[in-house]
């Protein structure tokens, strides 16, 4: 019963606020549930501070967005227990300086809107105001008063807010933690030694800042200045945690300069070309480079805790994939002409995986109109590679003592080849490089006898390096003429996409291995299969084995056996010709793939002996057994 009385008294208070009749129906009073009691007056309804009638102790009083231009000596005389004062949005152009005569033992906020033109701050310093903790003054004209004078004996004060006051410089204050001054007239390099918590500058003409010694520094604000370098020194500002750097003129960013306490970074609306994270801050949560002109990014595979990432409004064409993206709750990529191809592929694979980022309003650059990112295809143009059309070597003459003369024709529609070199090995010989235009040479190179050559036509051209090789064997005494060798690529090959290319490359190693592997095999199968005809032979006949083995040789031998199985007979030939002064030979080889070399029957005709070799192989078959 009796709770109930003191709560009917309340409401009845609350009901009817401490206002004369005239003030009644623009205001109201109020009671927060945290206990705090405010009286409020509505907006644009009030020209003068209302009279209350009797000074309950109410906690706020909030006058803010009237048309209240006079504070007179007595305006709050009747509500001198008030603690927090709001006239926010004001045009306040007259404060009386005995204003706050009767407050000072209880007043701990206050908040005015001047006109511009009040240019005194007396009314504070006039008494005492021991308790004043917020102060927030709007539009007043500062610019020649002694701030560190006015604020001396104010112990308490801790927020200090004068955006608007026509400052030129920051003031030097101590116990201010939170010091606004946005909007001032604050310019050139500033040298900020004190240590100050939280500072907003933003809006000012600040050209440069120094910062020294801020080791209390958490929250710094520069937005809308005219910074075009900034610098640090991440020890002596360690526990900053916020810069706002938006809208400045910095063109480049020194990430190493951050310290590792740093949370937030915003570098929107500057001139930044490029993005160097190879040094990101370790706390780093979020960074906002939007409204840039960022065309690359580098990233360090150090660890880093960011989780929102703003790059819209850039030059990004690609990103590469890195494992930072992985983490993020947060990426902003829109209007950036990206180039949604595979290589940008994995940024979709993660939107999809990733549902809390939202790429919606992203887009992808094109021809025609950009393409939402989400319905892009991120295919990449198959890159087709031209080709030098028909390579015909149509003559090689090999001359013991001039060298080597070889013929050529390229059709080369497209105009790709840059250049051509022939190669010898071995000795291994690399011509000089030969202009495409070129259709024969000399080299007067020493070419030995008896020996197997690889020859190599190497074609060099912007799209790759084509080597066309053959085997020849400068023991023979045949002389040759022209003789045609057409070589096509695959066709296949013709147009390669990125990918296709190491497959290629794989299976033509594994086939390569098993061809090798085979080809051995045969060999072995092959002379077993000699040595087994060749005694069975000569049981029966012995004058039928060498016709055997003419007949036999009339096939396409690889030249590689061939040369094996030849070469022996061969000496005599050789050693007769050695006198002769030119030993032609040419190539007839037909296929790239596969190159052979056709043994004539006339080689093997004159051939003796062979009885006598095989029988040596016989010998050292049987010796393995
Ligand atoms: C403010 O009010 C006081 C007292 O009512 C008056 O003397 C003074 O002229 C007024 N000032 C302005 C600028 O209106
Ligand atoms: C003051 O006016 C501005 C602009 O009209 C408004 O944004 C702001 O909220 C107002 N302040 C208060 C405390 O109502
Ligand atoms: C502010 O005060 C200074 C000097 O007191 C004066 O020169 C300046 O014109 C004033 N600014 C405005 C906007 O009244
Ligand atoms: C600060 O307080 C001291 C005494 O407590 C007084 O002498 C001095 O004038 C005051 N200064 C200002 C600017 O009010
Ligand atoms: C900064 O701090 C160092 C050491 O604490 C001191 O030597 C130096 O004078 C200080 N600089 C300024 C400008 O206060
Ligand atoms: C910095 O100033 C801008 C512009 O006034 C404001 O929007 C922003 O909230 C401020 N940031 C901080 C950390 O004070
Ligand atoms: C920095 O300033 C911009 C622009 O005024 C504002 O939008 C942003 O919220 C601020 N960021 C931080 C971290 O204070
Ligand atoms: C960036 O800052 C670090 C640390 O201050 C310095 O060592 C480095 O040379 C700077 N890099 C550039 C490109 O200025
Ligand atoms: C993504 O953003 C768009 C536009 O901002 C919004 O309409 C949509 O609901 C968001 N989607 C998700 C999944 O958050
Ligand atoms: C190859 O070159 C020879 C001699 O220049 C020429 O007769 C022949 O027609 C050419 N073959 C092709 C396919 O170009
Ligand atoms: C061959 O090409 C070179 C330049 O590549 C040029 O100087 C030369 O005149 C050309 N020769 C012929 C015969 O076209």
């Amino acid at each position: 019963m009796f709770l109930f009385l003191i709560l009917f008294i309340l409401l009845n208070s609350i009901n009817s606020c401490p206002l004369t009749d005239n003030y009644l129906s623009r205001c109201h009073c109020e009671i927060l549930t945290n206990g705090e009691s405010y009286i409020k007056c509505h907006e644009k309804t009030l020209n003068e501070v209302p009279i209350f009638k009797r000074s309950f102790p109410y906690d706020r009083l909030i006058l803010a967005n009237n048309n209240i231009k006079n504070l007179t000596r007595s305006a709050f005389d009747t509500i001198k227990t008030i603690r927090r004062i709001n006239l926010e949005n004001n045009s306040i152009s007259f404060i009386d300086n005995d204003l706050l005569r009767l407050l000072g033992n209880y007043l701990e906020e206050l908040v005015i809107t001047g006109d511009n033109i009040i240019n005194s701050l007396e009314f504070l310093t006039r008494y005492p105001l021991k308790n004043l903790r917020i102060l927030k003054l709007h539009r007043f004209n500062l610019s020649e008063v002694n701030l560190e004078n006015v604020f001396l004996n104010m112990t308490k004060l801790e927020i200090l807010s004068l955006p608007s006051c026509q400052l030129k410089q920051i003031p030097n204050l101590k116990n201010i933690h939170q010091l606004n001054l946005e909007n001032n007239q604050i310019s050139n390099t500033v040298h900020l030694s004190r240590s100050y918590v939280h500072l907003n500058l933003a809006k000012n003409f600040i050209s440069s800042i120094i910062l020294e010694n801020n080791t209390q520094l958490i929250s710094l604000n520069l937005t809308e200045n005219i910074l075009s370098q900034f610098s640090m020194d991440s020890i002596e500002n360690e526990n900053l945690q916020d810069i706002n750097l938006s809208q400045n003129y910095l063109s480049s960013f020194n990430f190493s300069i951050l310290n590792d306490q740093l949370l937030n970074l915003n570098l929107n609306s500057n001139h930044l070309l490029s993005l160097n994270l190879i040094v990101i801050p370790t706390n780093l949560l979020s960074l906002s480079i939007s409204n840039n002109l960022i065309k690359q990014i580098k990233f360090s595979n150090r660890y880093s805790s960011l989780v929102n990432l703003d790059l819209s409004s850039n030059q990004l064409k690609s990103i590469e994939k890195h494992f930072l993206f992985e983490k993020l709750n947060y990426l902003n990529l829109e209007n950036n002409p990206l180039d949604c191809n595979c290589q940008l592929e994995w940024l979709k694979t993660l939107i999809l995986h990733q549902t809390k980022l939202n790429a919606t309003t992203w887009t992808c650059r094109s021809n025609v109109s950009p393409i939402s990112f989400l319905s892009a295809d991120f295919q990449c143009a198959s890159v087709s590679i031209p080709r030098v059309q028909t390579f015909n070597i149509s003559y090689v003459k090999i001359s013991i003592q001039y060298g080597l003369y070889i013929q050529w024709s390229i059709i080369d529609d497209k105009n790709i080849l840059d250049y051509l070199q022939i190669s010898i090995s071995e000795p291994f010989y690399l011509s000089p490089k030969i202009s495409p235009n070129q259709t024969e040479i000399f080299l007067s190179n020493q070419i030995k006898l008896n020996q197997q050559y690889h020859l190599c036509l190497i074609l060099l051209h912007k799209y790759a390096r084509d080597k066309y090789c053959r085997v020849f064997q400068t023991d023979k005494l045949i002389i040759l003429t022209s003789n045609e060798i057409i070589l096509e690529r695959n066709e296949q090959n013709a147009i390669q996409t990125k990918d296709h290319i190491d497959i290629n490359l794989f299976i033509m190693l594994i086939g390569s291995c098993i061809g090798g592997f085979i080809t051995f095999i045969l060999i072995l199968t092959c002379f077993y299969l000699c040595i087994q005809i060749h005694k069975y032979k000569l049981k029966k006949n012995k004058d039928k084995t060498i016709s055997y083995y003419t007949k036999n040789s009339n096939l396409h031998y690889p030249i590689y056996h061939t040369h094996s199985i030849t070469c022996p007979y061969h000496h005599e030939n050789l050693s007769n010709s050695t006198d002769t002064s030119q030993i032609d030979t040419s190539l007839s080889t037909t296929n790239l793939k596969h190159i052979y070399q056709t043994i004539d029957n006339h080689d093997y005709s004159s051939l003796t002996g062979e009885s006598q070799v095989f029988d040596l192989w016989n010998q050292s078959l049987k010796h393995k057994r």
